[in-house]
């Protein structure tokens, strides 16, 4: 298999910079025929690896491509999701070369070449590989699953239309196990499978104060200042400890034994390294948690944005009418996001002082996810990366989040592995986001592994 792939890489590597050029930014209206556009190319790239069935869905915002490769009614099915929209590329100025002109640089981390372009690493890099895998087996009559591709182009914005979509299409979408490489590792010589991902819950708040933008001299002192109140509300949603100070917020939370704790510490990166690679003198985080933690198994709030007043050239006096906040927070299993969300907002609303008005809306939210390691499916992944890595891949939760990934297995009744090969230090959602080469090519040769260990695994049970 790998000598099949590093014959074919150059090929791999030039159909992916094609993908890579369409701008896909589903934040944007103004990118709506480009994501059709992708949709499209999606659905001929699922023809080309020898789908026999595939479709474009319409939903009420951008479309998802599905294809299907049926061997046999006997074989297990696998379904593979993944996302073929992109974050916005802002700020512009920050990238080394065009977001949407994919160009291969060696990196210090990505000795054999890295591709830089907004999406590279997440999530069309990643998504392709599974294309490519099953492209390999298809191609050597060695596929012995059934194989579902859903394609989606809203991850990026909460996927609010692919509920309904997997809701109305069940039956079609009915599989034994789901595989999804959209998440990390910290090196190619210590792989991880990914067992975790964190819920979200994101909201945005308005203070209003006076009816109209007032002259600071004539005012300043007599009425409340909706920016200063709202600095003062957010100041105190986290205590001395750094917990978050919402009633409620921590009662569903799940308590993970010490023993569990120890082990999953066993795996933490370097905190110099962490620290040096983000350009910070200091970790700061939940008393009492390690890094690690604090990103992968424990709740957090933080503000995405804050605007108000004058922020153009020079100075102008002015008391604002209002001021605004996004504010992000993400769960862990067994927090509610929705219930989360109406407890900030209750408690949002109830701190507010006198002389100001407070609104605050839920944006967009998903559970939080854990996957089994019992399961043929992880030990069938497991043996696929030792494979491929020559060491036994360890387990590690991640501190982002797939908001489809809870509802699949709500909606069908399906478990999800994370196969992710990206790295921290790939600069998703930043400017010069990039993947490996070497990344990528691991990942589609252990993708084309998990198959056969997968089927294997399935028939002896
Ligand atoms: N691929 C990421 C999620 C991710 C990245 C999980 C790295 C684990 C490790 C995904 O595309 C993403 O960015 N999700 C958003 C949520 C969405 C609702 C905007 C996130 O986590 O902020
Ligand atoms: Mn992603
Ligand atoms: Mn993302």
């Amino acid at each position: 298999m790998k000598n099949l792939i590093l014959n074919q890489k150059d090929i791999f590597i030039e159909q992916l910079l094609e993908l890579l050029k369409i701008p896909s930014i589903s934040a944007d209206p103004q990118y709506k025929n480009e994501l059709r556009r992708t949709a499209l190319w999606m659905q001929q790239a699922l023809k080309d690896i020898g789908c026999d069935k595939t479709k474009i869905y319409d939903t009420a915002g951008h479309p998802v491509v599905y294809g299907e490769i049926m061997v046999s009614e006997k074989a297990p099915t696998v379904l593979v999701y993944g996302h073929y929209d992109v974050q916005p590329p802002d700020p512009l100025e920050l990238w080394e070369s065009p977001p949407f002109e994919p160009v291969i640089k060696k990196t210090t981390l990505h000795p054999a070449g890295a591709i830089f372009a907004r999406g590279a690493c997440d999530d069309k890099g990643q998504m392709f590989m599974h294309l490519k895998a099953v492209e390999m087996l298809v191609k050597t009559n060695a596929l012995n699953c059934n194989v579902k591709f859903v394609i989606e182009g809203e991850e990026e914005v909460g996927s609010d239309h692919l509920e309904a979509f997997i809701r109305e299409q069940q039956t079609m979408l009915q599989s034994d196990i789901i595989i999804i490489s959209d998440t990390g590792i910290n090196s190619l010589e210590n792989p991880a499978i990914t067992t975790g991902l964190r819920g979200l819950s994101y909201m945005e708040v308005t203070v209003t104060g006076p009816n109209r933008d007032l002259h600071s001299g004539l005012y300043g002192g007599t009425v409340a200042n909706p920016i200063n109140v709202l600095c003062e509300m957010i100041a105190s949603l986290h205590d001395e400890n750094k917990r978050v100070n919402i009633p409620g917020f921590y009662d569903e939370v799940s308590i993970i034994s010490d023993e569990d704790r120890k082990k999953m510490n066993d795996n933490e990166i370097n905190e110099k390294d962490f620290k040096d690679a983000i350009g910070i003198n200091a970790v700061v985080g939940e008393y009492g948690y390690t890094t690690l933690e604090r990103r992968s198994i424990r709740p957090t709030l933080d503000v995405n944005g804050i605007w108000g007043g004058y922020t153009g050239e020079g100075a102008k006096t002015v008391i604002p009418s209002k001021a605004h906040a996004k504010i992000s927070m993400r769960l862990v299993p067994h927090q509610n996001w929705v219930e989360i969300s109406r407890l900030f907002e209750d408690h949002f609303k109830a701190i507010a002082p006198q002389g100001v008005k407070v609104e605050v809306t839920t944006h967009h939210g998903g559970g939080a996810y854990v996957t089994p390691t019992d399961s043929i499916a992880y030990k069938a992944a497991e043996k696929a990366y030792e494979q491929v890595f020559e060491i036994k891949p360890h387990s590690k939760r991640d501190g982002g989040s797939i908001p489809i990934v809870p509802m699949f297995e709500k909606v069908l009744g399906c478990k999800t592995l994370l196969m992710g090969f990206g790295f921290d230090s790939d600069a998703i959602h930043s400017p010069n986001e990039h993947y490996g080469i070497e990344n990528f090519l691991k990942g589609i040769e252990t993708i084309a592994l998990f198959y056969p260990n997968f089927e294997d695994l399935f028939k002896k049970n």
